[in-house]
């Protein structure tokens, strides 16, 4: 069978105080009137036949209350005691999965267009899937990005995977101009994935496995969970494997990562601006800014942010300090 394992457990820490612990930014309906979560399964419905959704505990509700509203009650539902990034959480998807079952790998708060392109993309994905590949989704990058995986390609053949690159090497990347981004999907065999994982990170294939046998019903408990190490798949496979391909895509895209993606993502839907490149977010009280240039003013109810567009990754550090607060 075709799963469509969607990664839900992100706390969104970078798009506080739109985004909350309590209700991360894949459950909001800020962006249309569907959460980027329910449009992440709905999108992938058409070419799969299960869906698997790896979340954690203090997501739980809000993933079933989500899926509920969609209409969907039969998915198979893992849930982790506590964050050990995604190669660990689609070790678990892997572990539910026959090892010829083909998983689709996405993420739950992403923004993208789907129509024929992103068709395009995904049968063409689950056919390199089919031929024992591990296949990544490539995205043209616009600008020297470095929270994102950069994907060094001819054609479908993948030369090299670099998660994260520093200013420097991501501005050399744009300039070679034969890098893709990574999109954060993925697409391979149950088996492919498991046989890499093991091989290149054995580590987190045993933790993984010890803390799934030990799972009750796909739920993880946290002693064992805590032995795993937490890791990515873009690290813990992604830049070892042989076996990368990669689907150059075309799908409109936008990883709703920081406020600088969703300032770029609202801009062009229309959302006003002032002549510094200005923008409040949240409200729609009358609001100047004055000597200030790229700024983004963010109000909710019982918290505002004020931030240089620029400077959207370190918003991380407010949630990280509040949580250390409590
Ligand atoms: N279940 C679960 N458990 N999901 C998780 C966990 C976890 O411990 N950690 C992260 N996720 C989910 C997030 O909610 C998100 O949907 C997805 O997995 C990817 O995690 P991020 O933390 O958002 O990754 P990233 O943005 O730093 O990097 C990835 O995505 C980029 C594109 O957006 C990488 O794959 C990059 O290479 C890629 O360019
Ligand atoms: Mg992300």
């Amino acid at each position: 069978s075709i799963n469509h394992i969607l990664l839900t457990g992100g706390v969104g820490s970078r798009l506080w105080p739109l985004s909350r612990k309590s209700r991360p930014k894949q459950y909001l309906e800020i962006f249309s009137e569907n959460s980027l979560f329910e449009l992440a399964v709905k999108r992938n419905l058409p070419f799969c036949d299960k869906l698997v959704v790896v979340g954690n505990k203090s997501n739980r509700n809000l993933s079933a209350a989500s899926l509920e509203k969609a209409g969907l009650t039969e998915y198979i539902d893992i849930v982790e005691a506590t964050p050990r990034n995604t190669a660990p959480a689609i070790a678990f998807a892997a572990f539910s999965a026959q090892s010829e079952d083909i998983l689709l790998v996405t993420p739950a708060d992403h923004i993208i267009q789907e129509g024929p392109e992103y068709s395009i993309a995904v049968q063409k994905a689950i056919q390199l899937a089919q031929e024992n590949n591990i296949v990544t989704f490539g995205i043209q990058p616009t600008k020297p990005e470095t929270g994102f995986g950069y994907i060094e390609y001819r054609d479908e053949t993948v030369l090299s995977f670099r998660e994260k690159p520093n200013e420097e090497t991501a501005k050399d990347f744009l300039k070679q101009g034969k890098f893709l981004w990574n999109s954060g999907m993925f697409c391979f065999k149950t088996g492919i994935f498991l046989e890499e994982l093991k091989k290149y990170s054995p580590e987190v294939y045993k933790a993984s496995l010890d803390a799934w046998q030990k799972a009750k019903d796909g739920n993880l408990e946290e002693e064992s969970s805590l032995e795993i190490p937490a890791i990515s798949i873009d690290y813990a496979v992604m830049e070892k494997s042989e076996k990368i391909k990669v689907v150059p895509s075309n799908f409109e895209w936008s990883d709703m990562g920081s406020f600088e993606a969703v300032y770029d993502y609202l801009k062009e839907q229309g959302h006003p601006v002032d002549d510094s490149g200005n923008m409040v977010i949240g409200s729609e009280k009358f609001s100047a800014f004055v000597g200030l240039q790229d700024s983004i003013l963010v109000c909710t109810p019982d918290a505002n942010l004020v931030l240089s567009r620029e400077q959207s990754q370190d918003v991380k550090k407010v949630y990280q300090f509040l949580e250390n607060e409590n």
